[in-house]
């Protein structure tokens, strides 16, 4: 396995598949769906979802990473299971799809640094032609692109591990800067209250279908990535808590997020919270906004440090997201690693293309590529693809990788691999209740989630 390479370290493990964990999908997709999810009856959700659902499903796609030493598609074959490598496949294929718009997102990101540099908070009033640019972000995009290819293309423990290593706890610091600050602001306790006191007459169906996406994309699971990154584990390596503790990372950090953007927005709208449904342009537009009205060099240095903060946790997650195509590429196609790099990221590049332009520029792409939910909604590009990949798939390849390790690999097998490394894991609480949950509960909840959720985004038939 030598030439697979592997992480040098437990703690490097725990750092790459946090920093996979922790991206885009903490900083800018969570406190955007909290506001539009109605405030804290949406984080009580994700939080159930996540420690009861997703954390058995992390663990699984660990072990049967460690297991097979394989990405998802060989990891199915070596278990003697080939049938079932359509699991993997659709991972992947997934994969791809997140990753090109993922980039495209990381992008905008990528830009934003040098706007506030600049000094340029009304790009948050023209965020609508900020991204209608498509040659300009566009260009950011294939920047993001590159560094992530050249991160991958260094290999697990010179790049991946390496990059996590600094980025990681720098990113903590940046943040708990950010909400100390925002904390000091008049009406800061109104947001605080509208993202931590619930108000479950806001709990809708969409809201716990949203939620459930949302976990499933925050913890980078249901696609076979922890697989990949389970692969380049050590033997000795406690999966059960270094599960854990990636979990905990993970919404620990986007919790953070909310903590740093809710006070601003109460502070912003003296109170009202007005701004807070906003949506996926939340913090390209309120808070350079923010910033903003900070104004100075005291706005510029905290407008850049968010932003490269938010370029810091994006670019550890599409690692990540190349990382599985690629060893899917170098394993089962037998192409060198550095050419599969830039190869496959070339690719992902170009499919993204739709999702960059679908934002204002092209109008096929933007309003009329595809027309569903409710009776005729149009849809544009990028919001298909992430509903399509993030709402759909992960939670069904999540449920297939969860039924698939406790009934057809069978539960004892990966009782066994969970053991090792953790030596008081068998007999114990734990053990219960992960063969209850990866055998029966994940697989029905989760079931039932995609069902649902596929009836009512696509079709817009509401089950309950
Ligand atoms: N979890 C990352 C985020 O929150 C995104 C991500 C990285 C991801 N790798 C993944 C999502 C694999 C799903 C599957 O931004």
């Amino acid at each position: 396995m030598a030439n697979r390479g592997g992480f040098t370290s437990k703690l490097g493990f725990i750092m790459a598949a946090a920093g996979s964990a922790v991206g885009l999908g903490n900083i800018w997709g969570f406190p955007y769906e909290v506001g539009q999810g109605g405030g804290a009856a949406f984080v009580v959700i994700y939080l159930i979802f996540c420690f009861i659902l997703c954390y058995p499903v992390m663990v699984t796609e660990i072990a049967i990473g460690r297991k097979t030493q394989k990405n998802p598609v060989g990891a199915f074959n070596d278990l003697g299971f080939k049938g079932w490598n359509i699991v993997g496949k659709l991972g992947i294929f997934s994969g791809v799809l997140i990753l090109s718009f993922y980039n495209v997102i990381a992008g905008w990101a990528f830009g934003y640094i040098f706007e506030m540099i600049a000094g340029n908070f009304a790009v948050a009033d023209k965020f609508g032609e900020y991204i209608t640019a498509v040659f300009k972000v566009g260009l950011y995009g294939l920047v993001f692109m590159s560094v992530t290819a050249y991160v991958v293309s260094k290999g697990i423990s010179g790049g991946i591990e390496r990059a996590a290593r600094l980025l990681m706890p720098t990113l903590i610091i940046m943040m708990l800067t950010l909400v100390i600050y925002s904390l000091t602001l008049p009406n800061s306790l109104d947001g605080l209250s509208f993202y931590l006191i619930p108000d479950f007459d806001k709990l809708t169906p969409s809201v716990i279908y949203n939620a459930m996406g949302q976990a499933f994309f925050s913890l980078s699971l249901g696609m076979g990535a922890l697989i990949t990154y389970g692969s380049y584990v050590n033997k000795s390596d406690n999966i059960i808590s270094s599960a854990a503790f990636i979990t905990l990372a993970d919404v620990g950090i986007a919790l953070l997020a909310g903590l740093m953007i809710f006070p601003l927005i109460g502070f912003m709208s003296e109170g009202t919270m007005e701004g807070a449904a906003r949506g996926p342009g939340l913090i390209f537009v309120t808070l350079p906004q923010i910033f903003g009205s900070i104004g100075g060099g005291l706005g510029i240095a905290a407008g850049t440090t968010f932003f490269v903060l938010l370029c810091f946790a994006a670019l550890t997650s599409t690692v990540s997201l190349l990382e599985v195509p690629v060893a899917y590429v170098v394993d089962e196609l037998k192409v060198r690693r550095n050419r599969a790099v830039w190869l496959v990221a070339g690719f992902i590049f170009l499919i993204g293309i739709p999702s960059l332009i679908g934002n204002g520029y092209s109008d096929f792409f933007s309003t009329s590529f595809i027309t569903y939910k409710e009776g005729g909604q149009d849809t544009d590009f990028l919001s298909f693809v992430a509903a399509l990949a993030n709402d759909s798939i992960l939670p069904l390849g999540g449920c297939m990788i969860a039924f698939f390790a406790s009934h057809i690999w069978k539960k004892h097998n990966l009782d066994e691999e969970l053991a090792q490394g953790a030596p008081g894991y068998k007999g114990s609480f734990i053990q219960k209740y992960l063969n209850f949950a990866i055998g029966y509960f994940a697989p029905a909840v989760l079931a039932t989630v995609f069902l649902f959720t596929v009836l009512f985004k696509f079709f817009g038939v509401h089950v309950f």
